[in-house]
């Protein structure tokens, strides 16, 4: 998908929907508000691709004086090119935003706007660089994303699609947590370790897992699929799947009636 270049609107909706919806959100923008038509355009409608607009913008929000936008741009589009998976979890990420977040209007909100997006993505090309061995540029990643969006994901952690964090601000990942598809996280979430442990030390949230805001969830403890943490909960024990943890210590406080609580964002203990 991202090596082909798609003219036609009602083509390009069957070869790469979200790449289709953006543009068409980009379109309706720049004509409504004229203000931002030039970076719409540079940002956006300009570019041949979903890949391309991704790392154009990312690489002009962490160029810095002495690493350009065009430096960091280039590392961005090897890895994109490199490994087209970080591109289908970044559209994965774009459309559990749209799906989860009711303050998203458009799929073209979380690639300009949503600085837990723009965190996530630069964690996925930090990621891919870690893996390479290149964990200087990847660290350089880490701390222009935690400066200038407010998380520090670590390169080394381990992240699936679909992934959704709300807000944003405050949120910490560690370097040997896992967050598998379809998770939620809202601000101020921790997945740290306790401090007394090497190694192999964060915690590992299974799929559809919903992370209220500021929870922390210390040391490497299992997150069961599809289960809930309250907000502000310090967790110190697992929490099987499906059930629901809350308080400080967390306890457990029920089971979930959905299947997937992420997915639908349902706060309800
Ligand atoms: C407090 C801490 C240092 C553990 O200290 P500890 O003396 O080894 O404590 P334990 O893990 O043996 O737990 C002792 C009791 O305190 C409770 N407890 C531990 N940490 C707690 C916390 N943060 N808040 C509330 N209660 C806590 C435990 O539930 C346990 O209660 P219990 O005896 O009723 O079962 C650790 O849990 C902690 O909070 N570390 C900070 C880690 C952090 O900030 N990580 C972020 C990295 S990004």
């Amino acid at each position: 998908m991202d090596s082909v270049q798609v003219k036609n609107p009602a083509e390009l909706r069957s070869v790469d929907p979200v790449w289709a919806k953006i543009r068409e959100a980009a379109l309706s923008a720049a004509a409504a508000e004229p203000v931002l038509a030039g970076t719409l355009h540079a940002t956006i409608l300009s570019q041949p691709r979903f890949e391309s607009a991704l790392s154009y913008h990312l690489a002009r929000l962490t160029g810095t004086t002495e690493v350009p936008a065009a430096l960091i741009r280039q590392t961005f589009d090897e890895a994109l090119a490199a490994d087209t998976a970080i591109g289908m979890a970044a559209r994965a990420d774009i459309v559990a935003v749209a799906d989860r977040d009711p303050a998203c209007t458009s799929h073209l909100d979380p690639l300009l706007w949503f600085k837990g997006y723009h965190a996530l993505q630069t964690y996925r090309v930090g990621h891919w660089l870690w893996e390479q061995g290149r964990q200087t540029l990847a660290h350089f990643l880490q701390s222009r994303a935690s400066a200038l969006f407010g998380l520090d994901i670590h390169p080394g952690a381990r992240i699936g699609q679909g992934i959704f964090i709300d807000h944003g601000t405050g949120v910490v990942i560690g370097e040997t947590a896992v967050v598998e598809d379809g998770v939620s996280m809202l601000h101020g979430v921790t997945l740290g370790g306790t401090g007394k442990e090497r190694g192999d030390r964060h915690p590992k949230v299974r799929r559809g897992v919903l992370l209220g805001a500021g929870a922390k969830v210390l040391g490497n403890i299992e997150i069961g699929a599809c289960a809930k943490i309250a907000a502000g909960s310090v967790v110190l024990e697992p929490v099987p799947a499906g059930c629901t943890a809350a308080g400080v210590p967390a306890r457990i406080i029920g089971c979930v009636d959905v299947p997937e609580p992420a997915l639908e964002m349902d706060q309800r203990i």
